[in-house]
């Protein structure tokens, strides 16, 4: 950790142009914004940070529907890691994203399903929704499962995937989503870690006009799950799947054997609602865990007041529902507020590259929401394709990774034609809903920075160095919080040592994001990304300790580091240096085999771009693998790699700086 320094400010930051909430965006607005100006913002904020119990538990009463009502707001600290909120109160997810919307208008749409080929999606109701959420709890029980236990879904984007979430928490189990972009061996992994014993899959997914073969995959991670008792499985393209009677079961032929309701479990609010895995810097990927009311709250508050939602919108999240993007956005935040929501099954590049745009002009979209990544591939491919009649949309999202002000801007204008905000929002799994983001409608913005903390959030600027905070304004730093908020996680499952070292220790009394961060002279944050070993990939946030681990299960491999380097279209990509066991020959093929190695360990989205084969890896004399000096040479920084007598053999960064230039 800790490349960041106290440098004074954020230069830039006094360059940029400030945006305020588009004139037009307000004029087709159906009513007004939640929030009728900046200052509302200001005394809010100030509230929900001097008064948490009393903002909180009004906006807990507001959004969310309890079966019993709470009395302590919150308790526990960041520095005893036994934060809790609305402790006394008892409610149930799937009832308060489902039910009370049913009861009210059972025929307003809930989901839009968007299907891979454009024209054969359909939607879904909230009344259609109960009953089909109901079938498939009744099905969960009689498979066993219990209020309490875990149930692993790895399923593409379909409305069953939103139905098997909502199924798993109506009978007050937990879900455990494993993006279906997850190889056998990573499946394997989170179901062992998280005690599954049922898991939820296709028998195969579609998606950019291509075949995935989930079932196929479940069937390779199961053969070393021996608890798992039953598979369902969803019927999406017909395809003949292997089958093992006694565990699989057709979701179809299952669900018709049971009646439309049944009545949802009462949960208490700290009950677990969900794990999610998620990489770090060191070790297996960590099961970080949502609890039911805070988190509710959190996706709610987000939806409101950052995306605007107002009812009669249509809500369209881009983000896959194996990711936090997906969970918070996809499903909850759209469905606590009644709302219909776009589950896309296929990506921005099928059938072309005006997808996105013809689906919000097909379904009259009012609030998108994308990574970068996404938009720098649309952006390169240029501005013909975004022909589409787009006369309902009023918020664009961006998540993920910091923005450049060159796709920001492209996204405001050409995308947006200046007539809907954008809303460049940061947060983590485990913030669980946005923390630092402007509110649509009420923030202005600066291309670039995230802006300003949301309800509850009271960011601090730490001096790595030090360890102190830095007040005051035109600072940097790393990113910390200095309060609970309600949706933050609880733990790492099964390793509460491991949640408390990685968030809550490293500067006591504070939440660690791993981020560095400056805050401007106007007190807008910029993000300017991890510092520690996590890359992000489209998004998609990667371990180089993880990489490494796979690489090093090939036989050929004796070493291997694995470092980010800056990418036009992904943000970052993997680059592998690999030095290879004597008696094995440097060749393509064998990086090929290495890049493979990757693929089937962790998954396609994690495979290096690029893979070095050297001589040896640039160590100190004590073993530590200097992967700074190997991010200097892919940068063609080799000017300034700083001291290198200090290796343990200093002639080997030569030898490696050959091979980058061979390759190049
Ligand atoms: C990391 C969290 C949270 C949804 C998707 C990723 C980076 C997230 C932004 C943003 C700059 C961002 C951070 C963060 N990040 N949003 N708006 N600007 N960076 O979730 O996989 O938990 O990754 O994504 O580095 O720590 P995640």
């Amino acid at each position: 950790m800790g490349e960041q320094s106290k440098s004074p400010v954020v230069a830039e930051a006094h360059l940029v142009d400030t945006y305020h909430p588009p004139a037009k965006m307000l004029e087709k607005h159906p009513s007004k914004p939640h929030l009728s100006s900046l200052e509302h913002y200001q005394q809010l904020y100030k509230e929900s940070i001097t008064e948490p119990e009393k903002f909180f538990s009004t906006k807990a009463r507001e959004l969310l529907t309890w079966q019993r009502d709470f009395q302590t707001v919150r308790t526990g600290s960041l520095a005893n890691g036994d934060v809790a909120w609305f402790v006394e109160g008892q409610l149930n997810a799937s009832y308060n994203l489902v039910d009370r919307h049913a009861f009210k208008d059972p025929n307003r749409v809930a989901l839009i399903y968007e299907a891979d080929e454009p024209n054969e999606g359909r939607n879904v109701t909230y009344g259609e929704l109960l009953r089909e959420v109901s079938r498939v709890a009744h099905v969960l029980r009689k498979m066993g499962v219990r209020k309490g236990d875990t149930v692993a879904i790895y399923l593409p984007m379909i409305p069953e995937a939103v139905i098997a979430f909502l199924a798993v928490t109506r009978i007050g189990a937990i879900h455990s989503v494993v993006f279906a972009g997850f190889s056998a061996d990573s499946l394997r992994d989170r179901v062992i870690d998280a005690q599954s014993k049922v898991v939820i899959t296709t028998d195969e997914g579609k998606r950019g006009g291509k075949l995935i073969g989930t079932k196929k995959i479940v069937d390779d991670a199961l053969k070393q799950c021996p608890d798992v008792t039953g598979v369902l499985v969803y019927k999406r393209t017909g395809a003949d799947i292997p089958w093992t009677p006694g565990r699989d079961l057709w979701w179809h032929e299952e669900v018709e054997k049971w009646p439309s309701y049944i009545a949802p479990e009462v949960m208490n609010s700290e009950d677990p609602l969900f794990l999610l895995y998620t990489s770090g810097s060191t070790g297996k990927p960590k099961g970080v865990m949502h609890t039911t009311a805070g988190y509710l709250l959190g996706a709610a508050l987000t939806g409101k007041y950052v995306f605007d939602i107002h009812d009669g919108d249509r809500y369209f999240c881009g983000g896959d529902v194996g990711w936090i993007t997906g969970h918070t956005y996809v499903v909850y935040a759209p469905l606590l507020l009644g709302v219909s929501t776009v589950v896309f099954e296929g990506t921005p590049a099928y059938p072309n590259f005006s997808r996105y745009w013809e689906i919000i002009e097909k379904h009259e979209v009012t609030q998108f929401y994308v990574a970068p990544t996404a938009l720098r591939l649309l952006k390169r491919a240029g501005d013909d394709y975004v022909k589409a009649h787009m006369p309902k949309l009023r918020v664009l999202g961006s998540v993920g990774e910091p923005i450049a002000a060159e796709v920001w801007k492209w996204y405001f204008e050409v995308v947006g034609k200046e007539e809907a905000q954008i809303v460049d929002t940061y947060w983590q799994t485990e913030t669980g809903s946005n923390v630092i983001t402007p509110l649509a409608g009420v923030t202005p913005t600066k291309p670039g920075s995230a802006s300003l903390p949301f309800f509850g959030i009271e960011p601090a600027i730490i001096d790595p160095i030090s360890g102190e905070e830095i007040h005051g304004n035109d600072v940097e730093g790393v990113l910390a919080f200095k309060q609970p908020w309600p949706s933050m996680a609880r733990t790492v499952w099964g390793a509460h040592k491991r949640y408390m070292d990685t968030y809550l220790n490293v500067y006591k009394g504070y939440y660690f994001t791993g981020d560095g961060a400056g805050r401007d002279h106007e007190g807008f944050y910029w993000i300017r990304g991890r510092v520690d070993d996590v890359v992000n990939v489209s998004g998609h946030r990667l371990s180089t300790a993880e990489i490494e681990a796979a690489l090093i299960e090939h036989h050929s491999v004796a070493e291997a580091a694995v470092v980010g380097v800056a990418d036009e279209l992904t943000g970052q990509a993997v680059n592998a240096f690999v030095a290879i066991k004597n008696g094995s020959e440097a060749s393509d093929a064998l990086r090929k085999e290495f890049i493979l190695q990757v693929r089937k360990s962790i998954g396609p989205f994690a495979a290096p771009k690029a893979v070095y084969i050297v001589p040896d890896l640039p160590k100190t004399r004590s073993g530590k693998i200097m992967r700074r000096i190997l991010r200097k040479i892919l940068a063609g920084e080799e000017d300034q790699l700083g001291d290198v007598t200090t290796l343990s053999d200093p002639s080997i960064v030569e030898k490696i700086i050959n091979v980058v230039h061979e390759a190049k």
